[in-house]
């Protein structure tokens, strides 16, 4: 086989997580596990992500699909965030990987029952991987750590998370809202192509 180059990694990588969500079922613990070196290896190389898929918007952080499991058991995401841009307070309610592909994001941690008292505080630079789900530590507020350019990650999570009904939370007062993301973008990117 040829060295893996371009958007050939993305193929690799949707390959790999369609295998592993195949066999370990609802193992969450053996996908995270298994699944965080597969994530860490696709955004090693930052030279497949096509361009349409790393636009930063003006005022808010981007969300693009770049891939949804036909039975809905994960999704790939591109997450971009321009300049000092950043979440609000927010959960999942499904297990997440998070690799950052370019620049880096500082995160919050909160329990439960303490939001909107952060926990914890973590950084992520290039390269690195995190994971989050409602049995590890669901809750967070990310943002940019770079107030001057854009960064990006690659997540993944188990469901097709732009239709996921979950929750912000008050910054204040803590009190959840419900919110459905949805995403950017109509058109998916062709990881075929290479
Ligand atoms: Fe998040």
């Amino acid at each position: 086989m040829s060295a893996t180059t371009g958007t050939a990694r993305l193929r690799h990588f949707i390959t790999a997580m369609t295998r592993l969500v195949g066999e370990a079922e609802s193992d969450e613990a053996r996908i995270l596990a298994e699944g965080k070196p597969l994530l860490a290896e696709l955004v090693a190389t930052d030279d497949w992500l096509p361009e349409a898929f790393a636009q930063p918007h003006p005022v808010h952080y981007r969300q693009y699909l770049l891939h949804c499991d036909p039975l809905e058991r994960f999704s790939v995401v591109s997450f971009v965030w321009g300049p000092g841009q950043r979440t609000p307070i927010h959960d999942h309610t499904v297990w997440g990987l998070i690799g950052v592909l370019r620049g880096a994001e500082e995160a919050e941690m909160f329990a439960p029952d303490r939001v909107p008292h952060a926990e914890g505080h973590e950084r992520l630079d290039t390269g690195m991987v995190a994971a989050v789900s409602p049995r590890i530590g669901d809750i967070h507020r990310v943002r940019n750590a770079f107030e001057d350019h854009v960064s990006i990650s690659i997540h993944v999570y188990g469901a097709n998370i732009g239709a996921v009904s979950r929750h912000v939370f008050d910054t204040t007062t803590g009190a959840p809202k419900g919110f459905v993301s949805g995403y950017a973008n109509d058109t998916l990117p062709n990881p075929w192509r290479d």
